[in-house]
């Protein structure tokens, strides 16, 4: 890579097999040779990376100081847990696959067409409700109209304007994609295009979310 330090080392997934205690004396150790500057983590579930955090305070060892997550506006799972903790422990958030791997472009349509060489008809990745999908889009497409921007910049931005969001891991496979991602960052969505985008994707009040908050009201 022709570098003489990584500026954010990430862990990409759980190793059932390794204790998180080792994982964290390692990454440790690797930020004190200077080769590493920060470290994060990727796809734990939040009471996993809370641990962590402790355990390395505890240490007086490295702290993640972000979270790399799938999120994107049809899938917002992170929403219920992660984004609590990660305001709770000042991390930032970085999603990946902002776009839900190319499906919020426009390019797929509910009868199974797309366009020619689009990466998800042929690698059917990361998991999504697709209905929802495209309800999404659909909504996505009378706000790139009104915005005068492509369905997939609104996608961009709308994940830009989500709490503790700092950066957006993009994909782009050609130069134009790149452009057009980039230039999402210009995009300001109001309160009215935020509602109309949540009224189509909002996640469902889980337990124990919807018992916290109905017992917080108690306490103002
Ligand atoms: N930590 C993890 O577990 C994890 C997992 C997955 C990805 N990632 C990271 O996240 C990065 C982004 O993920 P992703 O590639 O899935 O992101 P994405 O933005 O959801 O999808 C990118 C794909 O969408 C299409 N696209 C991108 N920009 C477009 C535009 N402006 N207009 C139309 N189509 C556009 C392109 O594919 P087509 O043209 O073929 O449609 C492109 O390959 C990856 O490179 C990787 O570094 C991390």
């Amino acid at each position: 890579m022709q570098l003489d330090h990584i500026d954010i080392l990430y862990v990409h997934g759980v190793d059932p097999k390794v204790p998180v205690q080792e994982i964290l004396r390692s990454l440790n150790d690797i930020v004190a040779t200077g080769k590493v500057r920060y470290i994060a983590i990727c796809n734990w579930p939040a009471w996993m990376v809370a641990k962590a955090q402790a355990i390395a305070k505890h240490n007086n060892w490295q702290r993640f100081i972000g979270l790399q997550y799938f999120y994107s506006a049809v899938t917002r799972d992170i929403e219920t847990e992660l984004v609590p903790m990660a305001a709770d422990h000042n991390l930032s958030i970085f999603p990946w696959s902002p776009l839900a791997g190319g499906f919020l472009t426009g390019k797929y349509s509910r009868e199974g067409s797309s366009e020619k060489g689009s990466r998800r008809a042929d690698f059917d990745f990361p998991t999504i409700d697709k209905d929802k999908a495209f309800d999404l889009v659909d909504v996505m497409q009378d706000l790139a109209k009104n915005h005068n921007v492509s369905v997939a910049e609104i996608a961009l931005a709308w994940v830009r304007h989500q709490k503790g969001v700092t950066s957006t891991i993009i994909g782009a496979k050609t130069l134009k994609q790149l452009h057009s991602n980039i230039k999402s960052t210009e995009i300001d969505l109001s309160k009215e295009d935020l509602n109309k985008i949540d009224a189509v994707s909002s996640k469902p009040d889980l337990y124990p979310g919807w018992m916290v908050e109905r017992q917080s009201k108690y306490r103002k």
